[in-house]
């Protein structure tokens, strides 16, 4: 339990992120007795509002989204809030006339240097280097400050670099926190739990007994006012780069020594640095990207209502990716991790499924190989799908049943969102599930060279059906070694 009493500014705090996880987070962190009572949580935005208004904003907005039993903690809660006005745009813009917002937020924080200071840029990362130079010629940054970062982190691995070195000649890297929220999903943890505390597993975690793995995110959602990020980001560099690249580090890293921020750190970065490049034509074989069309009542992406027209570069951008990595190290060699993600696709569901080899040698007629599926959404659990006999007198007849875990049936607690996790761990300093620098340096490596690929190619993106399985590529691409996407069994 930390209760340290911290001011937390929010850069972008009147935006979506702020409003639908942030604050609903903070509030879960204050009704667990994990905020001190002194702790002021203050929004920057251009919005013009005054501490009442804030206060207002947020209980229309957010007090439905949390449980409605504690009336005075809510109350209390509001009460931390506060909100400077500052037109963070035109500042990083590159506009030089003073701003009032910084002073403002300067005479907030006057006199409280003995705090945690925690400088969150929820906005765009073009503001990221502009926003920590500012804090710093404002003389904010205190040796007890530290910035979060949200992604995007860049745009390519020169973009990132750029941004890095702009936030790094202000904040010590121990200082910063890039987030990736899938780190703080409950089962991603516990990918290390049952990996690293667990005896059994660890023997046969490798390619002797690994035939393949596959890591999915699919949502069911698709861009519907998001175009101006959209057009920009697409799958790849939305979902790839960050989310399922770190799934697949704590899927494949080697056991640390310790459980200690710099020893996973250092595991996850020795697994991206070990993916084998793709790089020009092998891009054909080994990547599809997909854009979903209009289909089942949904709009196309071209189509989805968004803040500007389509143009030429909506066109290209994939709203689904999928990819068969390699990572070229003793453990791994030749185990393909196929990686897959995309929006309107017919369920939520994101997983991590191990496919085990089968048995050397079968004495029975008709099995199938074990299966271990790491469930993180919608419901979070583990699944091992052992063979069984059906019971009967006659011929032995297998089938493939699950021994199952259900973390809401298990476990009586909430399980607390992502966003929980890391608000907790930024308030207790501990980076541990947070991107170091070379770790999102490694995995831009990876990816720009995808990226050229696919930028450099005549072909657009396959269409696919809204709220079909998504491109027939993507099922080739397992198909044509013999495998398929594990789909959930209806
Ligand atoms: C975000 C992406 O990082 O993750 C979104 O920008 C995506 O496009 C979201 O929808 C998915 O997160 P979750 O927690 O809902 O799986």
């Amino acid at each position: 339990a930390t209760a340290y009493a911290a001011d937390l500014v929010v850069f972008g705090g009147t935006g979506d992120l702020s409003m639908r996880k942030l604050l609903p987070a903070l509030y879960h962190c204050d009704r667990d007795g994990r905020l001190s009572p002194e702790t002021r949580i203050i929004a920057m935005s251009r919005g013009g509002l005054t501490d009442d208004d804030f206060r207002g904003k947020v209980d229309a907005g957010v007090r439905r989204q949390v449980p409605a039993d504690d009336p005075d903690g809510w109350r209390r809660f509001l009460g931390r809030l506060h909100h400077v006005s500052v037109d963070v745009g035109r500042r990083a813009g590159g506009d030089d006339t003073d701003l009032p917002g910084w002073s403002a937020l300067a005479a907030l924080l006057a006199g409280q240097e003995e705090r945690d200071r925690v400088f969150y840029l929820a906005s765009p990362p073009r503001t990221f280097g502009p926003f920590c130079r500012e804090l710093a010629a404002a003389g904010l940054v205190t040796p007890r400050s530290r910035v979060v970062l949200e992604k995007p982190l860049g745009h390519d691995l020169v973009s990132a670099r750029r941004i890095n070195d702009e936030v790094g000649a202000i904040f010590d890297e121990r200082q910063i926190f890039r987030i990736d929220h899938y780190l703080g999903k409950e089962t991603v943890q516990n990918l290390l739990v049952l990996r690293f505390a667990n005896a059994f597993l660890e023997p046969i975690w490798n390619s002797l007994w690994i035939d393949h793995v596959q890591i999915t995110v699919a949502e069911t959602v698709g861009t519907p006012g998001r175009r101006g990020y959209y057009d920009h980001a697409g799958a790849l560099r939305d979902m790839v780069q960050n989310h399922l690249l770190q799934l697949l580090c704590m899927t494949a890293m080697e056991p640390p020594a310790r459980n200690d921020r710099e020893a996973i750190r250092d595991e996850k970065v020795k697994v991206l640095q070990s993916l084998l490049p793709i790089t020009g034509t092998e891009a054909d074989r080994f990547t599809v990207r997909g854009q979903y069309t209009e289909a089942a009542g949904m709009p196309g992406y071209l189509h989805e209502p968004g803040s500007t027209p389509p143009t030429e570069a909506s066109r290209r951008v994939e709203t689904f990716a999928a990819i068969r990595a390699e990572i070229r190290n003793w453990r791994w060699a030749g185990v393909p991790f196929y990686l897959r993600t995309g929006k309107r696709l017919p369920r939520r569901t994101s997983e991590i499924v191990v496919q085990f080899k089968d048995v050397p040698h079968s004495i029975f007629p008709g099995g199938t190989p074990n299966r271990l599926v790491l469930r993180l959404q919608p419901e979070e659990g583990i699944e091992l799908h052992i063979m069984a006999k059906e019971p009967g007198a006659g011929e032995v007849a297998l089938k493939p049943v699950p021994l199952s875990l259900s973390f809401g049936e298990t476990f009586t607690a909430r399980v607390p969102e992502a966003y929980e996790r890391l608000l907790t761990d930024v308030l207790a300093a501990n980076p541990t599930l947070f991107m170091r620098r070379d770790e999102v340096e490694a995995a831009w490596r990876w990816i720009d060279p995808i990226l050229a690929a696919w930028e450099s190619s005549a072909d657009l993106p396959e269409p696919y059906p809204a709220g079909s399985t998504g491109p027939a590529g993507a099922h080739e691409l397992l198909g044509r070694s013999g495998r398929a996407w594990h789909e959930e069994e209806a």
